[in-house]
């Protein structure tokens, strides 16, 4: 938000393409996504949400199009300068080390080009401190020496959370949060989301669980076929025919 209460654009693409062989996975998309506000990213499977998401992290190149934030271009940059430009991401099938513990995955989750530099900076900025901290704001500080193998699907999740918190972001991305998630931490999830919106962060969500998604957003992008066909506050993606047309085939 600026000072008048406008919107500034945080996320952006313009004609982002990306295809595998024949799959037309990103397609020219042309998106912004709102700073400061709740974004929501959603579609029917294989529209290209994922996809977008690893083009617009630097995890894959795009063919072509282009990708900005808060106005700086982050095309085709390596994950690592791209966090910290300040988006740090989640990934659909979480990503984390089955047998560190909890505590010493959030030590290496800090996003740097190796994990040996990973390693070696955990020692120095009260990193552990830190780690305990958000271990306990998204409550499981009290595993914090069990392996994250041992943990719930939805504890993963949680882990996975905050270790992108580690990093400081102010734009996190998550896809599909609550996907495998039993209820009780899917509205932990949702809770974490909306306390870390309002001291500031901007979110990017893909998430299936339109309960989710229609409660925590601000403002709805609808991929189908690798671009967005609409856009708009929950209540007016729920009633644009588009959108039925592309969920239902209708
Ligand atoms: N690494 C890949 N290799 C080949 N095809 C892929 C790859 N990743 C995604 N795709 C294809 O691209 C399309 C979009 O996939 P994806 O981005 O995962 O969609 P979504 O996240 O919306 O379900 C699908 O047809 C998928 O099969
Ligand atoms: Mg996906």
């Amino acid at each position: 938000m600026t000072a008048n209460g406008e919107d500034t654009i945080g996320l952006a693409t313009v004609g982002l393409t990306k295809s595998f062989g024949g799959v037309h996975a990103v397609d020219g998309a042309s998106v912004a996504f709102h700073h400061g506000k709740v974004n929501a990213l959603i579609g029917p499977n294989g529209s290209g949400k994922t996809t977008f998401f690893n083009c617009v992290t630097g995890m894959i190149k795009p063919d072509a199009g282009s990708a900005s934030y808060r106005g700086r271009d982050i095309t085709g940059k390596a994950p690592h300068r791209i966090a910290r430009a300040g988006i740090g991401r989640s990934f659909q099938l979480c990503r984390i080390f089955p047998r560190m513990t909890v505590l010493e995955n959030m030590l290496v989750s800090v996003h740097s080009p190796t994990l040996f530099a990973r390693l070696a900076s955990a020692r120095h900025h009260g990193d552990m401190e830190r780690a305990r901290e958000l271990l306990a704001r998204v409550g499981i500080d009290h595993l914090e020496n069990t392996e994250a193998r041992d943990l719930s699907y939805g504890q993963q999740k949680l882990l996975e959370l905050a270790g992108v918190l580690m990093a400081d972001p102010e734009t996190i991305m998550l896809d599909e949060p609550a996907g495998g998630v039993n209820p009780a931490l899917i509205d932990r999830i949702g809770s974490l989301v909306r306390s870390l919106n309002a001291e500031g962060r901007t979110f990017l969500i893909v998430e299936h669980n339109m309960d989710m998604v229609m409660s925590l957003s601000d403002h709805v992008v609808v991929f189908d076929r690798g671009r967005p066909i609409a856009e708009g506050t929950p209540d007016e993606v729920q009633n644009d025919p588009r959108v039925l047309e592309a969920y239902l085939g209708v």
